[in-house]
C-alpha cells in the first residue's frame, strides 16, 4: 500500500506545429476549447482526482501558461470596481485551483524525456501524468479509478481505449491479458505507434498514466525509439516485463467520453461537442448544427 498520490505531471513543452500559425506566439495548450484553454480542463481533472500539486513541463514560448494560472491584479481590480463578480470568478478559477510548479524541458527529446524532468519534484512517490491533448469528460471517471488501481495493485497504470484498428498507428498500443476485473487488463507488451498490421491489439494508450517512481530509473537508460525520441511507451514496455523490479503495468479500460484536441479536425469536433452540451450554448447551437448539417443553413 502506498500513501495517497498528490502529484500530477503535465508535459506541455510541445511546439504545437499542427496549429501554426495560431501557435506561433502562443502555446497550443492555451487554445480555447469553447471558452477555457485546453490545459485548464486537464488541470481541473487532476484537481478533481485529488491531485493538487501540479508540475508542468514547459519550454520556450510557454509564459502564457504560467500567467494563466497566476493572478492578474489589474484585471481583477477592474472587474471588482465594476462589481462584475461572475467574470471575476472566471478569472480566479484558474488561479486558486492547484499548487502549480514549472520546470523546463530544454531540448524537447520526447515524452519520456519530459517525464524524466519531473524526477526532482516528484521524488520517490507514485505520480500521475496527464497529457494536454486529451480531455476526459468530467462526467466520466478515469483518473480516480487509475489511482485506486495503483494502490490496489502496487503497479503502474495506463489508460486504454479501444480504437478503430485504422487509428492504432497514432497511439501506443498494448498487448493485454484479462484480469478478474472486466475494466482492468494486465499489460504484457507495448509498442509506440505501430502499423496496423503489427499492432498487438486495438487497445490504445490515451494520455493518462499513474506511474511508480521506478519509471525514472528506467527512463534514464531508455534509448531513443520511434521518431528518434525517448518514448514513455518504451520505458513502460520494460516495466511491463519486470514485475518483480517495477511492479508491472496494468491498464484501466476507459469506455467514457474523450475529446482529442491534438489535431485540427479533432480539436474542432471537441469544441463543437463540448459547446453543444453546455447549458448556455447548447440550446441554440444544437438546432443550428442540425440545420447546418442538413445543408439548410446559409450562414
Ligand atoms: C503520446 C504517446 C502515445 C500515446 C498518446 C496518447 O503520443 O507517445 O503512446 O498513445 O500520447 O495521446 P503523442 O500523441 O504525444 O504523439
Amino acid at each position: 500500500m502506498t500513501d495517497r498520490i498528490t502529484k500530477a505531471v503535465i508535459p506541455a513543452a510541445g511546439l504545437g506545429t499542427r496549429f501554426l500559425p495560431a501557435t506561433k506566439a502562443m502555446p497550443k495548450e492555451m487554445l480555447p476549447v469553447v471558452d477555457k484553454p485546453a490545459i485548464q480542463y486537464v488541470v481541473e481533472e487532476a484537481v478533481r482526482a485529488g491531485l493538487t500539486d501540479v508540475l508542468m513541463i514547459t519550454g520556450r514560448n510557454k509564459n502564457a501558461l504560467e500567467n494563466h494560472f497566476d493572478r492578474v491584479a489589474e484585471l481583477e481590480a477592474t472587474l471588482e470596481a465594476k462589481g462584475d463578480t461572475a467574470k471575476l470568478e472566471k478569472v480566479n478559477e484558474s488561479t486558486d485551483m492547484a499548487d502549480m510548479h514549472y520546470v523546463r524541458q530544454g531540448d524537447p527529446r520526447g515524452l519520456g524525456h519530459a517525464v524524466l524532468r519531473a524526477q526532482m519534484h516528484v521524488g520517490d512517490e507514485p505520480f500521475a501524468v496527464l497529457l494536454g491533448d486529451d480531455i476526459i469528460d468530467e462526467r466520466d471517471v478515469l483518473l480516480t479509478r487509475m489511482l485506486d488501481e495503483e494502490r490496489k495493485r502496487d503497479a503502474s497504470i495506463v489508460a486504454l481505449l479501444e480504437v478503430d484498428p485504422d487509428s492504432i498507428h497514432l497511439y501506443g498500443a498494448a498487448a493485454v491479458e484479462p484480469t478478474d476485473d472486466p475494466d482492468v487488463v494486465r499489460v504484457t507488451g507495448l509498442v509506440e505507434k505501430p502499423a496496423k498490421e503489427v499492432a498487438p491489439s486495438n487497445y490504445a494508450v490515451i494520455g493518462r498514466y499513474v506511474l511508480k517512481p521506478e519509471v525514472f530509473e528506467v527512463l534514464r537508460h531508455t534509448e531513443p525509439g520511434k521518431g528518434g525520441e525517448i518514448q514513455l511507451t518504451d520505458a513502460l514496455m520494460e516495466m511491463a516485463g519486470d514485475i518483480e523490479g517495477t511492479g508491472g503495468v496494468f491498464g484501466v479500460v476507459f469506455r467514457g467520453r474523450r475529446y482529442d484536441t491534438g489535431d485540427k479536425l479533432d480539436y474542432i469536433k471537441a469544441v463543437i461537442q463540448l459547446a453543444s452540451e453546455r447549458d448556455d450554448l447548447g440550446p441554440e447551437l444544437r438546432p443550428w448544427l442540425i440545420a447546418f448539417a442538413a445543408g439548410l443553413s446559409r450562414d
